[in-house]
């Protein structure tokens, strides 16, 4: 597992961590290695250092494979250069769990060689915490196309930071202030500056319309970054939220103008059935959009089959520990666990009021 000192990674250990899921999930398995970007650490039984410097992927990958045993890798980071060992892994049957964007919103040539080399090497790649955190959005994409539906059209709020942040700002916080507090949520992504230029949910489109069966490059999604201000070239990395109080004005009267005019403003990610686009607009108060509690996702599909009145997925779509539960959920079924009792038969409580069906 790597990342197990990030805020996904720390959730998910406790998920892990003996109670609840860990004992349901009561199969023979162990985590046999925990990786962050300065250390590795091996359990004491292993024959190998329980701490070495990490960076060698070849070796590291060398000594997991030596494990006896089918193997899992965990990446709970936003990392390109752990996301370049992802060949590697599958291609010696390690399948990959991972709420990170990075591989699947890459070029569609890496996206596509990903897919064949799972198939080849039958390891299996499991991200469904990309879009929506633990929302089941990818996996309802998936059981549309299996059963011979398609996805004409997509409306969106992708961003639990968004959603947050204007929830907040519609409400009279300063728009600083409301980013601050979506950071100490855990809703903003581990460099937030990719969540305010909408960089975050231009990748999350991309995978979406990718599990839809769409041809498509990251540059074709098209959009307005609503802070082109936020890091200019000669910025110190997190230096731009020093700075972020100086738009707080902007944004109140962005806000004002579009209360005035009976609008909220939402930072939506669309397809037409031809083009993508990721764009901060004013919507009807009334729409559906426009009524997200903040920190919420909403994923509206218009199918062959739901035509008229979209399939809509709604809720809270970011936060560790929203985003380990689909993670732990993602590790089961590659896993192959079964929770081994059925909570529909198990005894219901006295007080649910319902009918045995009889
Ligand atoms: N937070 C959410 O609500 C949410 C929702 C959906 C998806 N995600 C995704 O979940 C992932 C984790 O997010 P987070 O908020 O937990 O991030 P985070 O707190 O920044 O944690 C990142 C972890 O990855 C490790 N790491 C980074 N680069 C590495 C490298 N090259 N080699 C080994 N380890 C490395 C970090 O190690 P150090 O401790 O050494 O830095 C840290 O443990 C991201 O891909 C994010 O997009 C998050």
């Amino acid at each position: 597992m790597v990342g197990h000192t990030g805020q996904v990674g720390r959730a998910l250990l406790n998920l892990l961590d003996g109670t609840g899921p860990a004992k349901v999930a009561q199969g023979n398995w162990e985590i046999v290695a925990l990786a962050n970007r300065s250390e590795v650490l091996w359990p004491k039984t292993s024959p190998w250092p329980e701490k070495r410097v990490s960076g060698d992927w070849p070796k590291l990958i060398a000594r997991f494979r030596q494990h006896p045993g089918s193997k899992l890798f965990i990446d709970c980071s936003a990392d390109g250069q752990v996301v370049e060992q992802y060949p590697a892994l599958l291609k010696h049957g390690i399948s990959i769990i991972t709420p990170n964007k990075l591989a699947f919103s890459a070029s569609q040539s890496f996206y596509t060689s990903l897919q064949a080399l799972a198939r080849e090497h039958q390891a299996g790649l499991y991200y469904e915490t990309t879009v929506g955190a633990s929302l089941p959005v990818l996996s309802s994409v998936r059981d549309l196309l299996t059963t011979g539906d398609r996805i004409a059209r997509v409306e969106a709020c992708l961003s639990g930071t968004w959603s947050y942040v204007l929830g907040r700002i519609h409400s009279g916080i300063p728009f600083s202030e409301a980013v601050r507090e979506a950071q100490a949520l855990g809703y903003a992504e581990p460099d937030p500056a990719t969540d305010l230029e909408g960089t975050d949910v231009r990748r999350k489109l991309l995978i979406l319309l990718r599990e839809a069966g769409f041809i498509c490059e990251p540059g074709e999604i098209t959009g307005h970054n609503p802070m082109p201000r936020l890091r200019p070239p000669h910025t110190a990395p997190g230096s731009w939220v020093r700075d972020l109080p100086s738009s707080d004005p902007l944004w109140s009267r962005r806000v004002a103008r579009a209360v005035s005019r009976g609008q909220r403003l939402v930072f939506r990610a669309g397809f037409d059935g031809q083009h993508a686009r990721v764009e901060l607009v004013p919507v009807p108060r009334g729409s559906a959009l426009a009524n997200l509690v903040p920190g919420e996702n909403r994923i509206c599909f218009w199918t062959g089959r739901y035509a008229k009145v979209p399939l809509s997925i709604a809720g809270p779509g970011a936060g560790p520990g929203l985003t380990a539960a689909g993670v732990l959920l993602d590790l089961f079924k590659a896993a192959g666990i079964r929770t081994g009792t059925d909570p529909r038969v198990s005894t219901p409580p006295a007080e649910a009021g319902m009918t045995d069906g009889r």
